[in-house]
């Protein structure tokens, strides 16, 4: 029953110099899916290490199932571990690579290879087991070394990008599969990733990090459906971002007045009058139409960029105070629009997030490092 607890653990490499992990509290349940998502460099990796014990942390402690882990070795900790390079040993066939942790924790030969067939046929590569890793395809090899990191009985499984390296369409599909092994095999899985789309199939709950820290942890639908910080508004899913002051308010509304004077109505999140705001909307809930049509928020604008994208069409608009944003409509539902063309924008008043202004300006705050 693997429960994981990280409390204020941080570390720091080059004495100091490189903040890798900024103090972070994080807590995975029993049988949970739980991804670390974030940009390259933000610490995911570090996190799981020591989890993994490869790295002690500086500062904290880290539990497994309640007990104090932080100076344990590695062995001593029962986890498996999934690299996003294929860490399989290449002199030895898909059997020996796959019950090579059973054979060094000296199990009985009967053990060892029961618990090899099941494992090799969960990942429904039993009839390969003669192979070497050279003979397989990435996909199989990534199956092999899940197969191999599970071998040993552990219940929490750690995966580095485990699917990094593959091709898009072998990536979507070992997805799932790797979702249904850590349920059916009642594991605890951590996994860590920054691809959104990833991190948003296969997760119970994410915790999305940014330079050392985790800024908001939450089901794949909370994220998208109430982000608590700018830049998880963009990095699961996507935003426009608009600046403006707070012109009014009312118990359920805010008028928020918009650069040129362009005033757009939003919910009441608890803004002051007066307040320097940001106003994100998502690409997918701005609507438009031909023509200049007023209404409440309603904004007049030209379109500057179309893109087809397969499934939907991409347009950039040039909003009449200047600002720009993007509208993104499901193709077989949208009116084909051409660049330099007149249109309105609607604003769904219900469906926009408001944030105070960030400190450090707005570029900053969406940053990727
Ligand atoms: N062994 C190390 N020595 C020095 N710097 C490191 C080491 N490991 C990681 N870092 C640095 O710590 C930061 C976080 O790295 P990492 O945890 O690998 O990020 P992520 O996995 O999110 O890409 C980065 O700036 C990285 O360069
Ligand atoms: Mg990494």
């Amino acid at each position: 029953m693997p429960e994981v607890k990280l409390t204020n653990v941080a570390k720091t490499f080059d004495k100091g110099r490189i903040i890798a992990v900024d103090h972070i509290d994080l807590s995975i349940r029993d049988r949970e899916y739980l991804t670390l998502l974030g940009p390259s460099g933000c610490g995911k990796t570090t996190t799981l290490r020591m989890i993994a014990g490869l790295e002690l942390p500086d500062e904290g402690e880290v539990y497994i199932d309640e007990k104090r882990v932080s100076g344990l070795p590695p062995e001593e900790r029962d986890v498996g571990y999934v690299f996003q390079e294929y860490a399989l040993f290449p002199h030895m066939d898909v059997w020996d690579n796959v019950t090579y942790g059973p054979r060094v924790k000296g199990w009985e030969e009967e053990k060892s290879e029961r618990i090899g067939r099941e494992m090799l046929e969960l990942v429904r590569l039993f009839e390969r087991t003669d192979a070497f890793p050279s003979e397989l395809s990435g996909g199989m090899r990534q199956r092999v070394a899940l197969a191999r990191a599970l071998s040993s009985g552990s219940k929490l499984l750690l995966l580095d990008e485990p699917l990094g390296a593959l091709d898009a369409k072998i990536r979507t599909e070992l997805r799932y599969e790797i979702r249904r092994l850590v349920k059916d095999l009642q594991l605890t899985a951590i996994h860590v990733t920054h691809d959104q789309a990833e991190a948003m199939a296969i997760s119970d709950r994410i915790a999305v990090m940014r330079k050392g820290k985790i800024l908001q942890v939450g089901t794949p639908q909370e994220l998208y459906l109430n982000p608590q910080h700018i830049f998880v508004a963009n990095f699961v899913g996507e935003s426009n971002f608009l600046e403006g002051y707070i012109t009014e308010r009312t118990n359920h509304k805010i008028t928020v007045e918009l650069r040129r004077g362009i005033n757009v109505q939003s919910m009441n999140q608890d803004h002051k009058k007066g307040e320097k705001v940001v106003v994100a909307i998502r690409p997918e809930v701005l609507s438009i139409t031909q023509g200049e049509k007023s209404g409440l928020n309603s904004i007049f604008g030209n379109i500057e960029g179309f893109r087809f994208e397969g499934t939907n069409i991409r347009y950039e608009i040039r909003l009449e105070n200047d600002d720009l944003v993007v509208v993104v409509r499901p193709a077989l539902m949208a009116e084909w629009l051409s660049v330099g063309e007149k249109v309105t924008v609607a604003f769904p008043v219900e469906k926009s997030f408001v944030f105070s202004y960030p400190e450090l300006g707005l570029r900053t705050e969406l940053a990727l490092e």
